[in-house]
């Protein structure tokens, strides 16, 4: 079975609450339909319930299995602005300031997710990434022992041989611009447990430079080197060698020459970029050029899974995001 199959099946059987933000957005409305039909999870929209109505009788929209709530006028504010207060005091947070926060479904959401009145969100088809994060970041915050938020792609390719049967999983490509050693080297830990929830793939990871065992000598590639021994440090167990160029990571005799011994070299599924410029563009090549299908940005890391859409992104985009969140609340 396909991966987005095997995904959306486990949905099913889990029947999460996944809140969509971006409640009167036309792409969503048609997702949600979807969704509820397929039965891929419970959906809450955010927005103006006669807003709603009024746009999915135009256009034949079938929404009547989801709750909406309209984050200006709902019983709950004043607990959750209580609960905004005291998880930011240390910023001063006022319960006038976040009423007003509030309004602001981007807000709302994680808030509601952090009362445990919801499992996930999704946001994005018409907010920036930032906008969708920085809410999620402030009041949902990381998992026990994670201090770092970032976001993976699960990259897949018609040609079953390459990576993890045609499955190649690219990190941070979404969240940190400019980790340093400490974060890449979770980002990577991170990263290989991703891959094992999500895909069941044996993580193989390769710290990703523009130097091999050591053939350039820059900052840059240290704070590879680093990252590679820290991350080591934090999961002995886990298959996990840098720093290495991209063809090393990928082409077997390449990999072998260059880095002889290695268990990653050449058989890399799991590719951990060193920062976020390179992930970024690397995703988009490899999606734009090879034609591989570029599943995500699945945001790890955080307490519950928020998710954020390209601004670019398609009804079954959306569709599929819900399965993915669904699945990562578990
Ligand atoms: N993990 C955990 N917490 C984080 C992270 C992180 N990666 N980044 C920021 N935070 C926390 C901060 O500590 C801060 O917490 P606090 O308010 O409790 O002190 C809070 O989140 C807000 O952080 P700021 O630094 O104030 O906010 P900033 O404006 O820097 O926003 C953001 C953080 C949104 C993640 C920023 O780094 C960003 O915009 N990253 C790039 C996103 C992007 O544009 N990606 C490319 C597009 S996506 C795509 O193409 C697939």
């Amino acid at each position: 079975m396909e991966l987005l199959d095997q995904i959306k099946d486990r949905a099913r059987k889990l029947q999460n609450r996944i809140v969509l933000a971006e409640g009167t957005e036309m792409r969503t409305l048609k997702a949600a339909e979807i969704v509820l039909k397929e039965k891929l999870a419970r959906i809450i929209l955010l927005g103006n319930p006669r807003v709603i109505a009024e746009l999915t009788q135009k256009e034949g929209i079938d929404i009547s299995g989801a709750e909406i709530i309209d984050p200006l006028n709902n019983a709950k504010r004043q607990h959750y602005a209580e609960m905004m207060v005291e998880i930011r005091k240390s910023k001063g947070l006022t319960i006038e300031e976040a009423l007003k926060l509030l309004n602001n479904p981007l807000v709302f959401g994680p808030i509601m997710i952090k009362a445990g009145d919801a499992d996930g969100e999704i946001a994005g088809a018409i907010n920036a990434t930032g906008d969708v994060l920085r809410p999620a970041l402030q009041y949902v915050k990381t998992l026990p022992g994670v201090s770092v938020v970032s976001g993976v792609f699960f990259m897949l390719f018609k040609n079953k041989s390459i990576g993890d049967n045609g499955i190649l999983v690219f990190a941070d490509c979404a969240v940190m611009p400019d980790p340093d050693e400490n974060q890449l080297a979770e980002i990577a830990v991170t990263t290989a447990k991703t891959a094992k929830t999500i895909a069941n793939i044996d993580p193989r990871v390769a710290m990703l430079s523009f130097s091999t065992k050591g053939s350039a000598k820059h900052a840059l590639v240290d704070k590879v080197v680093n990252a590679t021994r820290i991350a080591h440090e934090m999961a002995p167990e886990l298959m996990i060698d840098g720093e290495m160029q991209l063809d090393a990571a990928l082409n077997e005799e390449v990999g072998q020459l260059k880095s002889p011994g290695s268990l990653v070299a050449g058989k890399a599924n799991i590719l951990v970029f060193p920062g976020l410029e390179a992930a970024n563009i690397g995703y988009k090549l490899v999606q734009r050029l090879a034609g591989a299908e570029a599943i995500g940005p699945i945001l790890q890391g955080m307490a519950a899974p928020i998710n954020d859409l390209s601004r670019g992104c398609s009804v079954s985009d959306i569709v599929n995001m819900v399965a993915i969140t669904a699945t990562q609340a578990g």
